[in-house]
C-alpha cells in the first residue's frame, strides 16, 4: 500500500523530470529495487546471490528487450565545444577538476590499414605521436589550459579519471594501459609490454578502457580489439588478480563472451561492471567483486544480466543508476544513437538519434560530453 503510493509518486515525478530536462534522476530510483539489490549486497538477511540474480533478471532483462532499442523519447541535440586548440581523432573524454574536460586525441595519426601487421604489431616507423595528446579543457569557454602526453602514445584510446583523480590512459597501440599522476600527467603505474601484444598476464592486445573502484582499490581493464577478457588489477601495486571473458563461440554469443569489449563502467553500489561488447552489440553486466568481505558467493566476473540488439556499443558511463551510452551504425542500417537506460527498470530511451561517439562522460549536472571522430570534436548535451 504504502509502496503503491510511493509507486505513483515517482511516476509522477519522472514524467516532470523528463519535461524540465533537469538532471536529477535520484528522484526517478524505485526504492523497493534498489533495496532488493542492498539486501544482497550489503545485508545479511537478504537472500542469497544466486536468488538476487535469477530475481534481477526477471526484473530487467524483459523489460530491456522489450524496451531496448526504442527511438521513442526525448531528443536532444548537442553543441560542439569550441576546443581553443586543433583535435585529432578524440578516442575518449573524462570530466577533470574544477569544470574542466580532459580529452584524449590522436594529433596528427589516424588508425588506418598501415597502423598494425595482421600480428596487431603497430608499425615501427611511425613511432609515438609528437603532438601532445592529452588536453585540459575549460568546459565552460573550451580554452584548452593545460596539454600533456607529447612523444608518448601511438594510438590513444581510452581515458578514465578516478576518485583520487589519477588519470588512466589505454593505448591500443603500444598494448599498454598507464595510471597517470593527475597532476603531473607522469606514469606512476603501467600495465603489459610496450608494442607487444599478447593476451597472457602480462600483456594486452590492444586495450580499450579501464574502470576504477571509488576506493581507488581496483582497476578494470577491458582487453580488447584482438582480446575477448576483463582483467582486474589491484590498482596501486598493477597485480593481476582476476580476469573473465572469451572470443564467441556461437550466434548470438554466450554470456561472458567478448567480441570488441569497447568500454567499461562501475554500478559500484550494484557492485556491477558493465561491458560495452561492441561487435555484439550488447551491453553485459557482471558481477564486480568490490564487497568482497560481504560477498563470498558473488565471484567477480559472475554474469548478472544484459541488454541485447541494442546496436554497436562504443561507450557507455554511469551516475546515480543511470546507463548513457553511444552505439555506431551497424551493418543492418541501425542508425547511431545516443541512449539513457535505466538500471533499476530496465528501462531505455534514445535521446539523441544519429550522434555517434567514440567515448563519452557525464558531469555531476548531468552534462554529457561526447568524444568524437571526423568531425573531430567534443559535443556537449544536457540529460
Ligand atoms: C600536430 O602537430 C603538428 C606539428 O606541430 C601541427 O601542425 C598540427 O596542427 C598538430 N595537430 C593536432 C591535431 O594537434
Amino acid at each position: 500500500m504504502v509502496s503503491g503510493i510511493i509507486f505513483a509518486a515517482l511516476l509522477a515525478t519522472v514524467s516532470a523530470v523528463l519535461e524540465d530536462g533537469q538532471f536529477q534522476p535520484d528522484r526517478n530510483f524505485d526504492p523497493n529495487s534498489v533495496a532488493a539489490y542492498e539486501d544482497v549486497l550489503y545485508g545479511p538477511a537478504g537472500p542469497s546471490y544466486p536468488e538476487a540474480v535469477a530475481q534481477v533478471e526477471a526484473d530487467i532483462s524483459a523489460e530491456e528487450q522489450q524496451q531496448m532499442p526504442t527511438s521513442a523519447g526525448r531528443e536532444r541535440s548537442g553543441a560542439s565545444l569550441a576546443v581553443s586548440k586543433p583535435l585529432g581523432e578524440v578516442s575518449a573524454v573524462a570530466i577533470g577538476k574544477e569544470g574542466t574536460v580532459i580529452a584524449f586525441h590522436r594529433g596528427d595519426r589516424t588508425w588506418n590499414d598501415k597502423s598494425f601487421s595482421t600480428e596487431y604489431k603497430f608499425n615501427p616507423a611511425l613511432g609515438p605521436i609528437k603532438n601532445s595528446t592529452i588536453y585540459v579543457i575549460d568546459a565552460a569557454t573550451g580554452t584548452v589550459v593545460a596539454e600533456h602526453g607529447e612523444n608518448r602514445f601511438y594510438m590513444p584510446h581510452g581515458l578514465t579519471v578516478d576518485k583520487q583523480g589519477n588519470v588512466w590512459v589505454t593505448d591500443v597501440g603500444s598494448h599498454q594501459v598507464h595510471k597517470l599522476d593527475g597532476k603531473t600527467f607522469e606514469p606512476v603505474l603501467s600495465l603489459g609490454e610496450k608494442l607487444v601484444p599478447g593476451s597472457d598476464d602480462g600483456h594486452f592486445c590492444q586495450p580499450t578502457d579501464v574502470a576504477v573502484s571509488a576506493d581507488g582499490r581496483f582497476a578494470f581493464v577491458a582487453d580488447g580489439y584482438c582480446g575477448s577478457r576483463v582483467v582486474k588489477f589491484d590498482a596501486k601495486t598493477g597485480k593481476l588478480l582476476e580476469q573473465f571473458g572469451s572470443p564467441d563461440t556461437a550466434y548470438p554469443a554466450e554470456a561472458g563472451e567478448f567480441f570488441v569489449p569497447h568500454s567499461l563502467t562501475l554500478i559500484e553500489d550494484l557492485n556491477l561492471l558493465c561491458v560495452a561488447d561492441r561487435e555484439n552489440e550488447r551491453i553485459q553486466c557482471f558481477a564486480a567483486g568490490l564487497a568482497a568481505g560481504h560477498r563470498q558467493q558473488a565471484p567477480t566476473g559472475m554474469f548478472v544480466t544484459k541488454a541485447e540488439n541494442i546496436g554497436r556499443v562504443y561507450a557507455i558511463r554511469e551516475r546515480r543508476h543511470y546507463l548513457v551510452g553511444v552505439t555506431g551504425a551497424d551493418a543492418e542500417g541501425l542508425e547511431p544513437q545516443m541512449f539513457m537506460m535505466d538500471m533499476d527498470t530496465g528501462k531505455a530511451e534514445t535521446f539523441a538519434k544519429g550522434l555517434d561517439g567514440h567515448a563519452l562522460a557525464i558531469d555531476d549536472t548531468g552534462m554529457v560530453y561526447v568524444a568524437r571522430m571526423h568531425p573531430n570534436e567534443i559535443v556537449q548535451i544536457q540529460i
